[in-house]
């Protein structure tokens, strides 16, 4: 199966139920041209990977030096002195740094913050009764957060927004080139900026405890947070947003009060987590999981939203929350409780101006990026009847 193609796209829940009728729970994949790796499909076994950081280091050092066709995927596979892409000691070094500065975010004037730029942004179509709710509000929404959070000036925000949208687009080696150039020199100015005069933020709490780290590396780190904290946030709040205009349950339910967005939002981190596929680990020698023997230097790529289909594990959803959409074990995702917040607000304030949204188009017209790891739709165009501006307060 050829993960980077438009028909896996199109339906990745018909391809995974396919691929496990004919390998069991864990697949031989194609990433990209020539770049072969092992979905795992059982959640079991998804589990035993995430667990076994020993076995299963998410270092990728050792794979990329023995590739000899190029990976488009560098951005989301190859080695960075970051978390997310070393294992032991390295990792724990990093996370710390990066756990740190999460943890001293405080929910209450971040949900002030979601509350304000979502009535900004609501006020801007309210009156027109039509929308792209992907690219005029969850983008906009999340982005301005993202920049709040990481103290980002406009300038800033608007230079690595740039560079990471010609990025995830695999890029020629030019524009990619390009694009580093471009973020280099934001995270430079940024990082003179916040030493100067540092703020009440990610970047200036990491720059705080950069004790052992170099620059580069704490570039390395809000690059990090900025791609890690975008792009899912604002698939969630557009994947929630598509099953509760779409799925019957969450209308009447919602509406009659018997089921909050916070249940859509977890059923859709089950239905489509918006890192569909991901948590890559890439094993030194051959391992033995389940009654396979993986290969040794081919990625294992977690399917996240296929173990979430295993027919061994289906059962009752609403209130359960034992789904794989944040990762699981040392790598899992240290920044739940932020995105969470974000996502829920943002869908309580959208729905409390406009409770009535429809789809502009039929379902089946609607289109997914290709790609191989995020669930991500390319518009939501939806239309409500004409409300007035909302007041902030
Ligand atoms: C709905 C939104 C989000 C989802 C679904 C999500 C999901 C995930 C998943 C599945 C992982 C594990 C990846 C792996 O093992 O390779 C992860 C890791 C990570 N996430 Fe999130 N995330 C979200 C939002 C955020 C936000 C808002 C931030 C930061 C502001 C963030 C920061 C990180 C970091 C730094 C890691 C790497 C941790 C490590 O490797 O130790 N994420 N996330």
């Amino acid at each position: 199966m050829k993960l980077y193609s438009p028909e896996f796209a199109a339906d990745p829940h018909g391809a995974y139920q396919a691929m496990r009728r004919e390998h069991g729970p864990l697949v031989p994949v194609d990433i990209a041209p020539g770049v072969s790796a092992t979905l795992v499909l059982g959640y079991r076994e998804a589990l035993q990977v995430l667990g076994d950081p020993a076995r299963f280091p998410a270092d990728p050092r050792l794979w990329q030096s023995r590739q000899d066709t190029g990976c488009p995927y560098t951005a989301a596979m190859g080695w960075q002195p970051t978390a997310s892409r070393t294992s032991g000691d390295e990792h724990i070094h990093y996370r710390h740094a990066i756990t740190s500065a999460i943890d001293r975010v405080e929910l209450h004037p971040l949900r002030r913050m979601v509350e304000r730029t979502s009535v900004n942004l609501i006020n801007e179509f309210c009156q027109i009764g039509e929308v792209d709710l992907l690219n005029q509000y969850a983008v906009p929404l999340t982005v301005e957060i993202i920049d709040q959070l990481l103290g980002f000036t406009p300038e800033v925000g608007d230079a690595m927004f740039d560079a990471m949208m010609t990025l995830r687009d695999d890029p020629a080696p030019e524009a990619a080139a390009q694009a580093d150039t471009v973020i280099a020199t934001a995270m430079t100015k940024l990082i003179a900026a916040k030493r100067a005069t540092p703020g009440h933020d990610l970047t200036s709490w990491l720059l705080a405890e950069s004790a052992g780290r170099d620059d580069a590396e704490t570039a390395q780190a809000i690059t990090m947070l900025y791609t890690a904290g975008t792009e899912p946030t604002w698939n969630l709040i557009v994947n929630t947003l598509l099953l509760m205009i779409t799925d019957s349950r969450f209308g009447s339910e919602l509406l009659g009060g018997a089921l909050s967005a916070r249940d859509a939002i977890d059923e859709a981190l089950f239905a489509d987590p918006p890192l569909a596929n991901a948590c890559i680990s890439y094993p030194r020698q051959p391992q033995f999981v389940g009654d396979v023997w993986l290969p040794e230097h081919q990625p294992v790529v977690i399917s996240l939203a296929g173990c979430h289909d295993d027919p061994s594990v289906r059962g009752e959803r609403t209130g359960n929350r034992s789904h794989l959409a944040w990762g699981a074990g040392p790598h899992a995702c240290p920044a739940q409780s932020v995105a969470m917040l974000i996502a829920n607000e943002a869908l309580d304030q959208l729905l409390d101006a406009l409770p009535d949204l429809e789809l502009a188009q039929p379902m089946s017209e609607l289109t997914w990026r290709p790609g191989p790891f995020h669930r991500a739709l390319t518009t939501l165009p939806v239309t409500f009847p004409s409300s007035p501006p909302l007041n902030y307060v």
